[in-house]
């Protein structure tokens, strides 16, 4: 949670420059690793029920209370806990977000984040020296199932949200229609084409670990015969042909541009003539995004990107000249209302 700033103080580290904004960063990088402590420690769900003194809070999470108080006193600091002479309570806020039940719960994304800053940043200075990033970010990923369903679980919710808007803004299918879903995995989107469009046959491809997050959605909305599991590398993979929609969502901001463009010509070798193809990108360079939290993700992002995976976030333009490099045509933009980050990217396959 951002550290409480009084308004004169923000204005000396923003405004005046008086102070030095990077204190604040500092704050905010220990109150990150303090909130991914008691999320990790099971504070906040042990608070779940009502306030608990320091000795019960320590019993209840396995931890020492000498120690869980000096991380219960930061929380307090923070904002994450609230403290007083019984003990320590959840704020309205963690209430809210990061209790793992909560309805729009944001600890899977904590969780996440809090694994990828925690083991995957530790050599950032490294792959900007070299300008080689490690690439065994899925690999790494896959091979920890709790991260792994956290970061499904994260992108299956994006996916509830911006599902509706992005159905509509795709033209139709055929109305027997097959779809492809690459890298599909929690399979949100290609149920939600399934569900608006009642003959359409998908396919979600996806590694296995990401596969075995979605069957469940799969089978719990009654699709299993309309939506097949596809297990393998989008790289290598025969994605077949003659497929009337391809979804590449979030996708190819995970490889350089060399890649993308041998994908997207794979892709589009398994399009039918006058199908599409659909990119979900968190676009760099979009004038309309004003300076914000979206602007700073996406950057800070597209910088995770390169280091984790050899990619970055993609411009408009350099996706449209790679799409029509690969023989897609009529490249349209569109902006999301649900996402200031995220863009629909979608093309015609040439006859
Ligand atoms: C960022 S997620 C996007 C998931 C989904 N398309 C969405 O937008 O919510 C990238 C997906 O690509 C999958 N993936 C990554 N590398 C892959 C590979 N080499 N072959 C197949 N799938 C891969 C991951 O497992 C993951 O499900």
């Amino acid at each position: 949670m951002p550290v409480p700033v009084q308004p004169e103080e923000l204005r000396q580290f923003t405004v005046t420059d008086q102070a030095p904004a990077a204190h604040l960063d500092l704050l905010n990088a220990l109150g990150f690793r303090s909130a991914v402590a008691g999320l990790r420690l099971g504070v906040f769900e042990a608070l779940a029920a009502g306030p608990l003194p320091v000795a019960d809070l320590a019993r209840r999470t396995g931890t020492d209370a000498y120690a869980l108080r000096l991380l219960a006193d930061a929380l307090v600091g923070f904002g994450y806990l609230t403290g007083s002479a019984t003990g320590y309570a959840n704020s309205a806020n963690t209430t809210r977000w990061l209790l793992r039940d909560a309805p729009e719960s944001f600890a899977p994304v904590l969780a996440f984040w809090g694994a990828v800053v925690t083991e995957r940043w530790t050599d950032l200075e490294e792959s900007m020296r070299s300008g080689l990033p490690r690439r065994d970010f899925y690999p790494w990923l896959e091979q920890r199932p709790e991260t792994l369903a956290d970061f499904q679980t994260m992108l299956r919710r994006l996916a509830a949200w911006l599902a509706p808007e992005i159905v509509e803004l795709i033209p139709a299918p055929p109305p027997a229609g097959r779809l492809l879903d690459i890298g599909g995995g929690h399979a949100g989107y290609s149920i939600a084409f399934c569900r608006r469009y009642p003959k359409l046959r998908a396919t979600v491809l996806d590694l296995p670990g990401a596969l075995a997050q979605g069957a469940p959605a799969i089978t719990a909305a009654g699709l299993t015969e309309r939506i097949t599991a596809l297990p393998g590398d989008l790289s290598t993979v025969d994605l077949g042909a003659d497929h009337d929609l391809a979804l590449l969502f979030n996708i190819v901001h995970g490889y350089p541009d060399t890649e993308v463009g041998a994908l997207l010509k794979r892709v589009a070798a398994a399009v039918r003539p006058g199908g599409r193809v659909a990119l979900l990108e968190p676009l760099a360079e979009v004038p309309q995004r004003p300076a914000g939290t979206a602007d700073s993700f996406v950057r800070a992002f597209s910088l995770n990107l390169f280091h984790t995976q050899g990619g970055r976030a993609y411009s408009f333009t350099e996706l449209s000249e790679l799409l029509t490099a690969a023989g897609f045509t009529q490249v349209t933009q569109h902006l999301l209302r649900g996402s200031e980050a995220d863009h629909l990217v979608l093309a015609v396959r040439a006859d």
